[in-house]
């Protein structure tokens, strides 16, 4: 892997671009596979993940196809030939499950190893097999593969124990073309998961609900190809970036988003004494210092996003006082910490809370990221420390950022990508 290095104590200034939503990209995609027909999806973003599953659909039978951009994509799902994703490829990711919903939806059939992803603790997926299972799914587990196989899929009601994103969406997934009406109760609510919902209705589902925790499919027998969809714009990569611009001091416009959705993020950095300001599209952040502590627990939506936890721990590190970070969704998010111990900062972990003491300043150091949104954090910790701090296994976050280190340098940041053989 690459490895980053850094100079820190830069302002970031300017304005940024924001790339389209990782995780609405990850589930649609795999719901192309519902039609047999082309799809057109825009603002898809250039990342490692996205690159994976373009291999697994093509492996499985797709033609993919790219703008030279690499940020509208075609597929025609029409010569799928294929329901057994290979291992190798999908257990690299964590969205490979939704490959089960897809599958299923269009052949009655889907073989998926277990998936992969970021290691945050224990991460079952117990809510899909008992979803899948209610809509007639008969599921065998054999050598970290998921063998799934229905007769017919039969629309049913669902009560998820906890509200999971991966869930909620794969089983709208398998509901589309099931027989009669699926209800999906204590739904996840997250804004990727109204974008899924409206890519399948732009394919003739009729999905309602989506947003809210009832999701209500009304299956349909046949979905039409045809269909041009713009992924929203990734909510998680526009906080990175707003909590980057806090944490350096800096003053930037961050374009492309839409701003409702980084309200849980808004709230609390108006907290800290960081300016804020928002219209339309954009939302430009202003730190004149004097940073305060804040508490914060992550929640599903419209909570704090856990994704957005690693960067704000290296926020409060710059504030005045004692906050804590409570983690609410995983078991074990907190890999990042001995990495900022490293640089000199002051966070302690019981349980599933970090106590970060503020005002500590940090030292650069070489650091490795563990997971994707850690890996942002570290970059972070980089841009605010005293001299020089090398990020190493970066291939972390090429799975989940679109040019990082294009963007940040744009905004005045000393960031260089080289080999980590150098
Ligand atoms: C998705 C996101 C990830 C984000 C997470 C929470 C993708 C590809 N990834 O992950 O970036 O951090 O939402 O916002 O979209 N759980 C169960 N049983 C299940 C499923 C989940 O117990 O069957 C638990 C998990 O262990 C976790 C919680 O539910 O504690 C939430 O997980 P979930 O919302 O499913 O996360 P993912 O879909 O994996």
């Amino acid at each position: 892997m690459d490895k980053y290095i850094i100079e820190g104590q830069r302002p970031l200034t300017g304005e940024v671009y924001i790339s389209g939503s990782k995780n609405a990209a990850l589930a649609i995609i795999p719901a192309a596979l519902l039609i047999e027909g082309k799809c057109r999806i825009e603002d898809v973003p250039d990342i490692g993940d996205v690159r994976i599953l373009d291999e697994i659909l093509t492996y499985l039978g797709a033609k993919v196809s790219y703008t030279d951009d690499r940020n509208t994509i075609e597929i025609d799902s029409s010569c799928l030939n294929n329901w057994a994703a290979p291992y190798e490829m999908a257990k690299k990711l964590r969205a490979s499950y939704y490959l089960l919903g897809g599958l299923l939806g269009r052949f009655g059939r889907a073989e998926v190893s277990f998936p992969g992803g970021c290691d945050f603790g224990s991460r079952p997926i117990d809510q899909h097999i008992k979803g899948l299972e209610a809509l007639g799914v008969k599921i065998e587990i054999e050598h970290g593969i998921i063998k799934a196989e229905a007769k017919k899929l039969v629309g049913c009601k669902i009560y998820l124990d906890v509200v999971s994103v991966g869930a909620t969406i794969n089983l709208m997934l398998a509901a589309v073309r099931a027989e009669g009406t699926t209800i999906i109760e204590n739904a996840a609510k997250e804004p990727h998961i109204v974008d899924v919902a409206n890519f399948l209705n732009a394919m003739g589902a009729n999905v309602k609900g989506a947003g809210t925790d009832i999701i209500r499919v009304m299956g349909v027998s046949t979905l039409r190809g045809g269909a041009t969809h713009a992924i929203i714009p990734d909510q998680i990569e526009a906080g990175t970036f707003m909590i980057a611009a806090a944490a350096t001091d800096g003053d930037i416009v961050v374009r492309n988003i839409i701003p409702k959705h980084m309200e849980p993020l808004t709230a609390k950095l108006l907290e800290m004494n960081i300016e804020v300001r928002q219209n339309g599209d954009w939302i430009r952040v202003i730190s004149h210092g004097g940073i305060q502590k804040a508490n914060i627990k992550t929640l599903p939506y419209p909570g704090y996003p856990t994704d957005l936890h690693p960067p704000a721990a290296v926020l409060l590190c710059r504030a005045a006082g004692t906050s804590m970070i409570t983690e609410t969704i995983y078991d074990n998010r907190f890999h990042y910490v001995d990495e900022l111990q490293r640089m000199g900062a002051g966070i302690r972990v019981d349980g599933r809370v970090a106590v970060i003491e503020g005002a500590s300043e940090l030292t650069g150091a070489p650091i490795k990221a563990h997971d994707l949104r850690a890996g942002a954090a570290l970059v972070i910790a980089g841009l605010i420390a005293r001299g020089t701090t090398e990020v190493h296994n970066i291939g972390y976050i090429d799975r989940g950022y679109e040019n990082l280190d294009v963007k940040l340098r744009s905004l005045g940041a000393s960031i260089t990508r080289v080999s980590d053989d150098c």
